[in-house]
């Protein structure tokens, strides 16, 4: 299968060091640089300025500070320094009050109950100011501690938290029993990661399948949940059923990431639902970057005029310098 395969691909490209190198000295370098089309910018000032165009457009937003499998507990700390911070000057700015991060960023791969203490100095700070926060869902090898820890973050009384849950598991129509079962808020997605047989649908068809399967139970049971997708098949879909049973469209969210179907959450918004953008920052974009690339192979054009046009420009002001060296050149001669 295509879709499988590319995942694979880029999963695998993202490991690549000197694509990163490659990668990062040109994806942001312009306004018009190819990484921007997915993500707001390096600075937390980008992004509040992305998050305010975006609200400026009557949607949601939820800001995301890329990183991800952090190596040492010093890098865990400098991200959740950084979240913090981030909570301050979001109220600050007086933009939405929604953050989306992932446990291995907080050092979850170092060591599990460094992340925990990492979230909830987080949460310590966030929950006050009546934050949101998700927690994103990583590849399958994450699956059972994000939700442990979910959970025991839930029962210690922080219920401003979110999960998301992939509907490409076979495991999730258990999950999902289980965090309704709680009261908690899910995010639905297709699952970004390359999964094997033993845990995940192979099939579009069937992670199509099983996701509308979740979503009606969601939309039955489930509290405020959240549809990140762009697919308008489970929109139409969504909005049916819920049109169906009576349920307003204030009491659930589609989700879309930055850059992507803006001519969907457009429309969506002026159908009169509530539209939350997925809004990426920071200098760690790259593995983020690529599986947006792997979801969409047809992205790696945009990528490559994108390049091919950077390396025009560069070698347009490079005769310039070398005509204004030899014009230099020869005035002094
Ligand atoms: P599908 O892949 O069927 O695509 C439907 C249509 O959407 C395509 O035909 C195309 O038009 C458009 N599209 C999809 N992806 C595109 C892209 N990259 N570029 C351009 N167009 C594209 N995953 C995960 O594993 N853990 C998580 O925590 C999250 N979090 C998350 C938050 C939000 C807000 C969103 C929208 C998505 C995620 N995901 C995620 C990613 C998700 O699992 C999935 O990989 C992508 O959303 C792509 O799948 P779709 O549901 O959009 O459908």
């Amino acid at each position: 299968m295509l879709g499988g395969a590319s995942k694979a691909l880029f999963h695998l490209l993202a490991k690549s060091q000197n694509l990163k190198t490659l990668a990062s000295r040109y994806g942001m370098r312009r306004p018009r640089s190819f990484a921007r089309r997915f993500i707001a910018g390096e600075t937390t000032a980008e992004a509040l300025d992305a998050a305010r165009a975006v609200e400026a457009r009557g949607l949601l937003i939820t800001l995301d500070h890329l990183g991800e499998s952090v190596g040492s507990l010093a890098d865990a700390d400098a991200a959740t320094r950084e979240y913090r911070e981030i909570g301050e000057t979001i109220v600050a700015a007086g933009i939405g009050r929604n953050i989306s991060l992932k446990l291995t960023q907080l050092g979850l791969d170092v060591d599990r109950a460094s992340a925990v203490d990492n979230i909830r100095k987080i949460l310590t700070r966030t929950d006050p100011a009546g934050f949101f926060v998700r927690i994103d869902m990583e590849s399958s090898a994450y699956t059972q501690v994000t939700l442990d820890i979910f959970e025991t973050l839930w029962e210690q009384g922080h219920r401003q938290i979110g999960v998301v849950l992939q509907a490409a598991l076979l495991r999730t129509e258990q999950d999902l029993k289980h965090i309704l079962a709680l009261g908690a808020r899910v995010r639905l997605v297709k699952g970004a990661y390359k999964e094997s047989k033993n845990v995940a649908h192979q099939h579009k068809a069937d992670v199509d399948a099983a996701y509308a399967t979740l979503m009606r139970t969601m939309l039955e049971r489930g509290d405020y949940p959240a549809f990140a997708t762009h697919d308008p098949a489970m929109h139409r879909l969504a909005k049916e059923w819920a049109a169906e049973r009576g349920i307003g469209p204030d009491r659930y969210e589609f989700q879309l990431l930055y850059g992507v179907r803006r001519d969907l959450q457009t429309a969506l918004v002026a159908q009169g639902h509530r539209v939350r953008v997925y809004i990426p920052f920071g200098r760690e974009w790259f593995p983020y970057f690529m599986r947006r690339l792997g979801e969409r192979p047809a992205n790696i054009t945009s990528v490559l005029r994108s390049l091919r046009d950077e390396r025009k420009t560069q070698n347009v002001r490079r005769k310039e310098r070398t005509t204004s060296g030899s014009d230099s050149a020869a005035s002094t001669a």
